[in-house]
């Protein structure tokens, strides 16, 4: 661990079940001088923090983990978010059962919305990594709100989804998990875009281990991932696996690490599509998006990733209005 390395400041805001497992995985990575995690809730955040510092010498991390209440309407509290490197808006509300992601749009557009000014405003260069809900609508409003360069706002899904299938062929086939990979591109809602002909196990494709209906039926369940998860608990959403994903992406950013992750990233003519915040390959570093890695797909695969973009496109105009 070097001291360089411990000097940076990551921030979480929102610190519901999302939030408050993002900032402990964050401090136990011991990778950040400080992580600062805030909420509306008075105490809730500081109560979370104090809890987690007690957890260092269990844990053994030096990390220092400072909550903060924050007045959405005057943004008081932002200042001991400031000048944070890295920045991950979860602040919003999760689904109910029955509910789809997109019922979130409007509530959650009014929440990060405020929250992308108030971190442009303290910590002007910072990596924003959105998860509120709907992921792909709530990264470009957070691009939007902030004014940061496109490369710097970046959304959590595909990490997550991927991991998912990864889990679910993994259960399949019984074998370890670390023996497969998987790929999933396109939105995280409807028009997630699991992608079969890039999964493998042990090397081989998984279109030689599994019969083709298997494989659309762990697709499925891939695609409807959040929604199992949302009907068990029967109150609030997915947080641990959703947390390790959001994490790592900021790892990877905290250390310019250049790994190659399935993120919502900003795409400007990769598979050519343009002009829209959507799920791909990209690599990651310090300044957020290096590039976007394209991947080869199936004709069909292409399709729909190209249909996941025209639907992303055109909720992300109706949520600029809002
Ligand atoms: P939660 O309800 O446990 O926590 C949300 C927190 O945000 C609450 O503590 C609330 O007080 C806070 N909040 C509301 N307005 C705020 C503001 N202006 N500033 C700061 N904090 C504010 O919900 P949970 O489970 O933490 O989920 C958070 C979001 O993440 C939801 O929108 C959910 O749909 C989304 N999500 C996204 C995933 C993804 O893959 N992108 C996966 C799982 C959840
Ligand atoms: C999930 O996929 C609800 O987006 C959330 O778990």
């Amino acid at each position: 661990m070097t001291s360089a390395t411990r000097s940076r400041k990551a921030t979480v805001v929102g610190a519901g079940f999302y939030g408050s497992t993002t900032a402990q995985r964050l401090a136990e990575y011991d990778i950040f001088g400080t992580v600062v995690l805030t909420d509306i809730v008075d105490g809730k955040p500081e109560g979370l923090a104090l809890d987690m510092n007690q957890s260092r010498p269990i844990e053994g991390f030096e990390t220092k983990v400072v909550g903060v209440t924050t007045d959405p309407a005057t943004g008081a509290g932002y200042e001991e978010t400031a000048d944070s490197d890295i920045v991950i808006i979860t602040a919003g509300l999760p689904r109910k059962p029955g509910m789809s992601r997109m019922d979130l749009i409007e509530t959650n557009a009014k929440i990060v919305r405020g929250v992308a000014e108030n971190v442009a405003k303290h910590s002007p260069n910072a990596v924003i990594i959105v998860v509120s809900n709907p992921l792909d609508e709530m990264t470009a409003l957070a691009q939007l709100a902030s004014g940061f360069p496109k490369q710097r706002v970046i959304g959590q899904a595909g990490m997550l989804d991927t991991a998912r299938f990864t889990h679910f062929v993994a259960e399949a086939l019984a074998v370890p998990v670390a023996s497969v990979q998987t790929l999933t591109l396109g939105s995280h809602g409807d028009t997630m875009v699991p992608v079969p002909s890039r999964c493998t196990v042990d090397g081989k494709p998984l279109t030689d281990l599994l019969p083709a209906e298997r494989i659309e039926e762990l697709v499925a369940r891939t695609r409807n991932g959040g929604a199992e998860v949302v009907a068990l608990l029967k109150t609030g959403s997915a947080y641990y696996a959703p947390s390790a994903a959001a994490a790592r992406m900021a790892k990877a950013v905290a250390e310019d690490s250049g790994a190659v992750m399935p993120v919502c990233a900003w795409v400007d003519g990769e598979y050519g599509i343009a002009g829209v915040y959507l799920g791909v390959e990209a690599e990651i570093g310090a300044a957020g998006i290096r590039k976007v890695v394209e991947a080869d797909l199936t004709e069909s695969e292409l399709a729909g990733l190209k249909e996941a973009a025209e639907a992303v496109r055109a909720k992300q105009c109706d949520v600029f209005a809002l």
